[in-house]
């Protein structure tokens, strides 16, 4: 299936890429990629960083969560996860939980496989029922 990119895909596409690039994943060598579209328009962008201590590890998402928090921004609008094989790499049930607390009905979420193929799915088909997510409108 060959879905036309948008401009705001090729720009997460590519800082997403670029944070995956520089995953600390020794232990899994599952190198992830994030990239959030905020409501001011900014662009925020991690990667997975894992420990030694197993458990610590922390996902794509999660840092590119903080990043955005850190520079005042509030809302994911929409937010790509880049995959380092040609599956999808769709966020961990944790991380929908993180996603939930800065999404509404209308956040986007761009699946990338390393090929550059993009799908797109509607946060709350991820997540429905989330706890906590009282932002239907
Ligand atoms: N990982 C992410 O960073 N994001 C996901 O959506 C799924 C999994 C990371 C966690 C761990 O460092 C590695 O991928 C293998 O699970």
């Amino acid at each position: 299936m060959t879905v036309k990119l948008t401009p705001e895909h090729k720009m997460l596409l590519a800082l997403a890429s670029k944070a995956q690039a520089n995953a600390h994943a020794p232990y899994s060598n599952f190198h992830v990629g994030a990239a959030i579209l905020d409501e001011n328009a900014q662009l925020h962008a991690s990667c997975n960083v894992e420990n030694a201590a197993y458990p610590l590890g922390q996902c794509a998402e999660a840092g590119a969560i903080s990043a955005m928090i850190a520079t005042g921004s509030k809302h994911i609008k929409q937010i790509l996860i880049a995959s380092p094989n040609d599956d999808f790499c769709p966020p961990c049930g944790g991380c929908r939980q993180k996603i939930a607390e800065f999404a509404d009905a209308q956040t986007e979420v761009h699946l990338a496989t390393q090929q550059g193929e993009i799908k797109t799915v509607k946060f709350t088909e991820l997540l429905p029922l989330a706890f906590g997510f009282d932002k239907d409108e």
